[in-house]
């Protein structure tokens, strides 16, 4: 199996598994969800899985419309791919991977495109592929707080090696003593451990368990939250002004009538349902996509033909923004272009590239080449950054790091216009925060506000301390009360 899916040489070691087990019993879905389908839409992709497995028509016919209903994607299934979001193209890669019934389903983070609500629900469906059908589940993720309650077993790894291989309640308590990795740990794990509050619980902690040991103790704590200061007599940088857009004559309305504006110094983050249109809207905002009615001014003029030399956009998928054959190509050359008194050896140690000066941008882990990407947008020093889920492959230190070098880039007048799912990122960076939903955007308000009265966009520590602490977000936003 590993053979299979390996582009590199297994050196040494061996791979034991039950002599009943073949290569069809094990399906893989990849981090990557641009490079999965093979078909041009998800019907035929599905119809290709099972055709090669010689199944009858109707066969096809009965498992297509049973694993589509399963995971809610009836009405994708005669879209083409090239029209599918981010999204929508890891539940069809799910699908591909779970109509062959496998024993075992290795998943590399597959959650990391799906709005909230259609992550939960996916692991929920994992996790009954599970307990009911009794297959095997690997599943590979940074941002453990939700998988994690489905999990017997926790492993970690460390430059190639495994550190940990322990029953979830210690490897968390495990995580919480390593410097390196506490960042891994559960919201609600982390603020009562940091709180060192008295439990006998095992860990993972539930939102309701940790409500009420938060009650019990509230007397003795804090709320803190975020500062946030917003200048509302900065400069507009960007305006948009009643913006149309549809893909087709025919087809829906994709942008619906949209305007707001983006100050100098502020940042942004979009988050919404999958397929809504945020992408979109941000490919119309920077000139990819042409609206077919509606307004765009930069710093108080039409948009010019140097727009792309003042701003930087990273697509959702970073990849397509390599040229170069190697890391060090790739940043030298934006270097040269754009002149910025730094360093080549002070980009590599920003961003984490050290080492991989020479491998291509295409065979690096994604996120590496989320962050690749990322270096290239900075050495631009443009004054807008616009970033299309920026976090997805980042593990929680890395995004920890993105979101102080964006509120850097904020100190220095630049202004930050993200498309987000990952709500505590949300939380804990922006200054502004708006919900899209059928090509319609939410007014921007500040995320105690937008959070406030969610009910399931929201952070798990909100949902948790709702009734004691409602303006907390994160586990730092609780403190004792007399430190
Ligand atoms: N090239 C295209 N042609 C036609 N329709 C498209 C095209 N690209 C996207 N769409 C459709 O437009 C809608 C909005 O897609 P978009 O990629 O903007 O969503 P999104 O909010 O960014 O989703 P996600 O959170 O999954 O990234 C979706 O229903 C999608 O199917
Ligand atoms: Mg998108």
């Amino acid at each position: 199996m590993l053979a299979d899916l390996a582009v590199g040489k297994v050196l040494s070691g061996e791979l034991v598994t039950d002599l009943s087990l073949n290569n069809n019993n094990f399906a893989y879905v990849s981090q990557f969800v641009d490079n999965q389908m093979v078909m041009e839409t998800p019907r035929d992709e599905l119809k290709f899985v099972l055709d090669n497995q010689g199944c009858s028509q109707n066969e096809i016919q009965l498992r297509i419309t049973e694993i589509a209903s399963y995971l809610g994607i009836i009405d994708l299934l005669d879209i083409n791919e090239k029209r599918l979001s981010g999204g929508q193209k890891q539940l069809v890669n799910l699908a591909s991977a779970l109509i062959l019934k496998p024993k075992v389903l290795l998943l590399d983070e597959p959650t990391s495109q799906l709005d909230p609500i259609a992550a939960e629900k996916l692991l929920q469906v994992v996790h009954k592929i599970n307990e009911e059908l009794n297959v095997t589940v690997l599943l590979v993720e940074h941002e453990i707080d939700r998988a994690i309650r489905y999990a017997n077993r926790l492993l970690v790894m460390e430059e190639g090696s495994l550190i940990e291989d322990a029953p979830v309640d210690k490897g968390l308590r495990d995580i919480y003593q390593n410097p390196h990795l506490k960042n891994y740990l559960t919201q609600v794990d982390r603020l009562i451990l940091e709180l060192n509050l008295p439990t006998d619980q095992q860990l993972p902690l539930s939102n309701k368990e940790v409500g009420l040991l938060i009650n019990q103790h509230r007397t003795s704590l804090k709320s803190v939250p975020r500062k946030i200061l917003v200048d509302t007599t900065a400069e507009n940088i960007l305006e948009i002004k009643r913006l149309n857009f549809r893909f087709d004559f025919n087809g829906p309305q994709i942008i619906n009538n949209v305007s707001f504006e983006l100050k100098r110094g502020q940042s942004y983050c979009v988050i919404g349902p999958n397929g809504m249109g945020k992408t979109t809207l941000l490919k119309t905002m920077t000139q990819q996509l042409k609206p077919q009615s509606g307004k765009i001014l930069f710093a108080g003029h039409k948009v010019q033909n140097d727009f792309y030399q003042k701003v930087f956009v990273l697509p959702q998928n970073p990849a397509i923004l390599f040229m170069e054959d190697t890391v060090a190509e790739e940043i030298k050359y934006q270097l040269q272009l754009s002149r910025r008194d730094t360093t080549f050896e002070a980009v590599l140690e920003k961003f984490s590239l050290k080492g991989l000066e020479k491998t291509s941008p295409y065979d690096l882990s994604g996120g590496q080449q989320e962050f690749l990407a990322l270096a290239l947008g900075f050495i631009k020093n443009p004054q807008i950054l616009f970033l299309d889920e920026p976090t997805k492959g980042l593990d929680p230190n890395k995004k920890l790091e993105l979101g102080q070098m964006l509120n850097q880039f904020q100190k220095t007048g630049g202004t930050v216009f993200v498309n987000s799912h990952d709500l505590l990122f949300a939380a804990r960076f922006f200054d502004q925060i708006a919900m899209m939903f059928d090509g319609k955007i939410s007014q921007f308000t500040t995320p105690t506000v937008f959070f406030k009265d969610k009910f399931f966009y929201t952070t798990e520590i909100n949902k948790a301390l709702r009734e004691t602490f409602p303006l907390a977000l994160s586990w730092e936003d609780i403190k004792r009360s007399e430190s």
